[in-house]
């Protein structure tokens, strides 16, 4: 029987990237059944809202989604819809990978890391409300509970067991921040006992941002907060060339969504010169999740092999190719 995943194309660069990453699980004949559905600024435009409930049954039957970039107003207007797709489904889990890929010009050859992101509550919790008269103050709350930390860094350990990991790095801010960081890296210190064959390690955030530039090699799972885990995750694309090669998958208990760690990257929208690597490694982590394993290592083969020749890569890699020239050598290459 197929397997049916959700597919939102997302917005800007989003159709582009998801119709090459299409064209290429294809090619590989792994028996999916795609389930399209909206979300987005283009939603919202089109249906008048920018998550229809159709999406979030659909995710909800099905499981898994493949997910393009959603387009998120800057200081005003709906919430990120991405943000409320994760809380809705509790994917507790976003795990990015960000490592050298052969024939990537960067300025480090030896970045191997995985960002283990809290991804339901932190900074990014949502409550948050302005004091009158005039929008005088602003104010957020971060949220951190014992339970979800406890379950995100027994995520990264048990993921670095699974994976044949060394370290956890728990980033926090709990110097300043000594309730809700404090909280976090206490539960931290405390379930890092238990994982006697994992190396444990903590970093205050300022501290780790200097020594991800400086010596980004020392680093390889890392656990963290919602805020600190978005930008981290973000300079660890930059270490390996770009968000254009960065994968993201959110894991719960009962639905997973994988897409690119990167946006709707506007400036190039509807150019057809977008890098669809990202979402293309994003589709292997799904298919791996699916338990799809073999096919998973040819998609990732097929990638390396395009990137290593490099004659036919998007400008972000310095090459000419187009999104749908690339998607074309990585199905050529697929053995
Ligand atoms: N998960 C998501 O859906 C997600 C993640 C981040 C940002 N966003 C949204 O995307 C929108 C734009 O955000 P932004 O401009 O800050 O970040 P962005 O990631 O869209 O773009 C940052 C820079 O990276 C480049 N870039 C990104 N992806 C690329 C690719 N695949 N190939 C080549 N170049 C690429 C862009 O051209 C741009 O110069 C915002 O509305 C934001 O909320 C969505």
């Amino acid at each position: 029987m197929s397997q049916k995943v959700s597919l939102i194309r997302g917005d800007g660069i989003g159709p582009e990237i998801v119709d090459a990453t299409l064209s290429v699980l294809d090619a590989l004949g792994v028996d999916l059944e795609w389930e399209e559905v909206r979300a987005g600024s283009a939603a919202f435009e089109d249906l008048g809202t920018p998550l229809p409930e159709e999406t979030l049954l659909s995710i909800g039957r099905n499981e898994v989604a493949l997910k393009g970039p959603l387009e998120t107003p800057v200081g005003t207007g709906f919430r990120s819809i991405n943000v409320a797709i994760r809380k809705h489904f509790d994917m507790y889990a976003n795990v990015r990978p960000a490592q050298v890929l052969p024939g990537v010009e960067t300025r480090y050859s030896d970045v191997d890391m995985v960002t283990v992101r809290e991804n339901t509550e932190g900074a990014y919790s949502g409550i948050e409300h302005t004091i009158p008269p005039n929008r005088a103050a602003a104010e957020s709350i971060i949220l951190c509970t014992r339970w979800a930390s406890e379950r995100i860094v027994r995520y990264a350990f048990d993921y670095a067991r699974r994976v044949g990991r060394d370290k956890v790095t728990l980033v926090h801010k709990a110097n300043i921040l000594k309730e809700t960081n404090g909280l976090f890296l206490e539960v931290g210190q405390s379930i890092a006992r238990e994982y006697d064959d994992i190396e444990f390690e903590d970093l205050i955030v300022d501290n780790m941002c200097m020594q991800m530039v400086m010596r980004p090699e020392r680093f390889d799972v890392i656990v963290t907060t919602n805020l600190f885990g978005d930008i981290l995750s973000d300079i660890a694309a930059g270490l390996i060339g770009g968000l254009g090669l960065t994968p993201g998958a959110n894991i719960g208990a009962n639905a997973s969504m994988f897409e690119a760690v990167h946006g709707t990257a506007p400036d190039i929208a509807g150019e057809g010169i977008a890098n669809p690597t990202a979402l293309m490694r994003a589709a292997a982590m799904m298919l791996e999740h699916l338990d799809y394993n073999d096919e998973a290592q040819q998609l990732e083969v097929a990638l390396n092999t395009v990137l290593k020749e490099g004659e036919h890569v998007t400008g972000d890699l310095g090459g000419s190719a187009t999104t749908s020239e690339f998607a074309k050598a990585v199905v050529g290459a697929l053995r």
